[in-house]
C-alpha cells in the first residue's frame, strides 16, 4: 500500500507540538511555547502543500514533526496509512528512507568537516545501499542532477555559494529517493535569479522522483508558483488551507487576507489602487496565547465572540477550509449553510465531551443525550408527583408542597416523635392510606414500611395492641 485509504501520503492529526521553558536550580518547567497546537491537515501523493505564516507561527517545528525530527506533544502523523507517531528510532529508521528535510538553513545545515561528496553519500550509506563505487557514482549523477558538477565531489561546504550549498541539501535529500520531501524555506536565503532555478529545479525532481512537497516559505509569491494548495498558519494554529489560486483570489481570513495585501505587484496602476492592510500590533506570545480566536488583537473585524470562542476549521466548499466567525468572501448560501454544519458539530462536541466526562468518572455512558425529564400535564400527574390523592392533598401536605422537589420533605411527611433514619414514611393518596390503615388498624397518615421494601410491614408492637 503506497498511500492511506483517503489517498492521503501524509496525514496530520490534531498535532501538537509544546517546548517546555525551565527554570530554577531544579530546571523545573514553568510554562510551555505552544509551536503548533491542533493542526490537521493530509497531503495527496504528488501534491505540493505550501505552507506560510508570519515568523515564530510554527511552521518549520510542523515540518519537522512531520519527518519525525521532533517528537510531538500530542496528535499523530500517518505516513502511507501507518501511524507514526509513536515510533521509536528503530521504528523510524525504514521511514526515514521515505521522508527527508530541505533545511532552512543552507549554511548551518551542511557539516563543515565534510566534503561534499561524504554529505551526500552518508545516508546512502547509513540505509546499505550500494558499494563505495556505486555510491560515488549516485552522488556525481544527483550532483549534475541539481545543477553542481561532479568536480565537486571533494570540495568541503566553506567553498560554495549559498546558492549551491542550497542545492547540496537537495541533493542529499533526494539521495534515498524518498516520497516526501519537507523543504524548509528553500529559497529564502537565495537571491531572485537563484531562487527561480531552485524553484524550477524542484519542480522538475517533484516530475521525475514523483515527489510530495511540503513546501514552506514567506514568499507568497513563490509559494503560490509552486503550490496545489496552501496551508496558513498564525501562532500555531491552521487558519486557513485552500486551493492555490482560490486563496489569492478569494481568501476567508482577515490574517490571510492581511498576508496577501503585503504581496507586491508587478503593475504600479493595479499597485497604487489596491489596499495595504498594516497588521497593528505586535506578534502575541506563543507562551500565553490569546484566548479565542488568536488573532483577535490585530484583526480588524474583531468582535466580543472572537475574544471568548476560537472559531472552528470549516469547509466552505472546493476544499476551502478557514477558522473565523466573521468569513470575508463567503456568499449567503455557504454562510447558512456552514452555519448549521457547525450547530451540529457543535452538538455533536457536547455530546463527545460529556460522554469521556462519564468515562473519566466511571460512570456509565449514556448511548444518547440525556434528556430533560419528561413533564406529564394534567392536574392530576401533578398531584400524583406531589403525592397527594387525585381527590385532595396528601395529609400534612404543607401549603408550600409545590412539585416534586417538596416530596419527603420531613416537616411534611414524618410521623411527630418518630425518629426518620431508618423508616420513611411514604407520601400515599388519601384513599390508599384510609384503606390500608383499616387493614392494618392504625390512622391513616402513619403507615410506613422500610427503605428498599416495596411492602408493608406489620410493627410488633402494633400487632401485640
Ligand atoms: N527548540 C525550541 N525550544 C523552544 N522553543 C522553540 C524551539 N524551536 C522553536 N521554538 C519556538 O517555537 C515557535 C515556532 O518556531 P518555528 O521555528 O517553528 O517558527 P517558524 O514559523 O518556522 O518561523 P520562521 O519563519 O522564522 O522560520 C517560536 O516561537 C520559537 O521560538
Ligand atoms: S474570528 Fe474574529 S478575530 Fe479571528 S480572524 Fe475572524 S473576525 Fe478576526
Ligand atoms: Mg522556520
Amino acid at each position: 500500500m503506497s498511500v492511506s485509504e483517503n489517498g492521503a501520503l501524509i496525514e496530520v492529526n490534531s498535532l501538537k507540538k509544546y517546548f517546555p521553558i525551565k527554570s530554577g536550580v531544579l530546571g523545573r518547567e514553568v510554562a510551555r511555547v505552544h509551536a503548533v497546537d491542533d493542526v490537521t491537515l493530509s497531503v495527496p501523493e504528488g501534491e505540493t502543500l505550501g505552507l506560510v505564516g508570519e515568523s515564530g507561527c510554527g511552521k518549520s517545528t510542523l515540518g519537522r514533526c512531520v519527518v519525525r525530527l521532533l517528537e510531538p506533544t500530542g496528535g499523530d502523523v500517518v505516513f502511507e496509512g501507518r501511524s507514526i507517531g509513536k515510533l521509536g528510532p528503530r521504528g523510524m529508521r525504514p521511514l526515514r528512507r521515505q521522508m527527508q528535510m530541505i533545511f532552512q538553513d543552507p549554511y548551518a545545515s551542511l557539516n563543515p568537516r565534510k566534503r561534499v561528496g561524504t554529505i551526500i553519500g552518508d545516508p546512502m550509506r547509513i540505509h546499505g545501499i550500494g558499494d563505495r563505487k556505486e555510491r560515488k557514482e549516485k552522488v556525481e549523477e544527483l550532483l549534475q542532477k541539481v545543477g553542481l558538477s561532479p568536480e565537486h565531489y571533494n570540495r568541503f561546504p566553506h567553498e560554495f555559494s549559498g546558492g549551491q550549498r542550497q542545492r547540496i541539501g537537495v541533493a542529499r535529500a533526494l539521495a534515498l529517493r524518498p516520497k516526501l520531501i519537507v523543504a524548509d524555506e528553500p529559497v529564502s536565503a537565495l537571491d531572485v535569479s537563484i531562487q527561480a532555478q531552485m524553484v524550477n529545479l524542484l519542480e522538475e525532481l517533484q516530475d521525475e522522483f514523483r515527489l510530495t512537497y511540503i513546501f514552506i516559505a514567506h514568499d507568497l509569491g513563490v509559494v503560490r508558483h509552486v503550490s496545489d494548495r496552501i496551508a496558513v498558519m498564525y501562532l500555531g494554529k491552521l487558519v486557513e488551507l485552500s486551493p492555490a489560486e482560490e486563496l489569492y483570489s478569494r481568501p476567508i481570513m482577515p490574517y490571510t487576507e492581511a498576508l496577501l495585501s503585503a504581496v507586491p505587484v508587478p503593475d504600479p496602476d493595479l499597485s497604487d489602487k489596491r489596499e495595504r492592510i498594516v497588521l497593528e500590533g505586535d506578534v502575541p506570545s506563543p507562551i500565553h496565547p490569546p484566548s479565542g480566536c488568536r488573532f483577535h488583537p490585530r484583526c480588524r473585524y474583531a468582535t466580543d465572540v472572537c475574544k471568548q470562542i476560537e472559531p472552528p476549521l470549516v469547509d466552505y466548499g472546493n476544499g476551502h477550509l478557514a477558522a473565523c466567525h466573521h468569513p470575508l468572501n463567503v456568499d449567503k448560501e455557504t454562510l447558512a449553510r456552514v452555519r448549521v454544519s457547525r450547530e451540529a458539530a457543535a452538538c455533536r462536541g457536547r455530546y463527545v465531551a460529556y460522554r469521556g466526562r462519564c468515562r473519566a468518572q466511571g460512570d456509565p455512558v449514556p448511548i444518547r443525550r440525556p434528556q430533560p425529564p419528561l413533564r406529564r400535564g394534567g392536574e392530576a400527574a401533578r398531584r400524583r408527583r406531589r403525592g397527594d390523592s387525585v381527590h385532595g392533598p396528601a395529609p400534612g401536605a404543607g401549603a408550600g408542597a409545590d412539585g416534586p422537589r417538596d416530596r419527603g420533605a420531613p416537616a411534611d411527611l414524618g410521623r411527630p416523635g418518630q425518629p426518620r433514619d431508618r423508616r420513611t414514611p411514604l407520601p400515599l393518596g388519601r384513599d390508599r392510606q384510609v384503606a390500608r390503615a383499616a387493614l392494618a388498624g392504625q390512622a391513616p397518615g402513619t403507615l410506613t414500611r422500610p427503605r428498599g421494601s416495596s411492602g408493608l410491614q406489620a410493627r410488633p408492637d402494633r400487632l401485640e395492641r
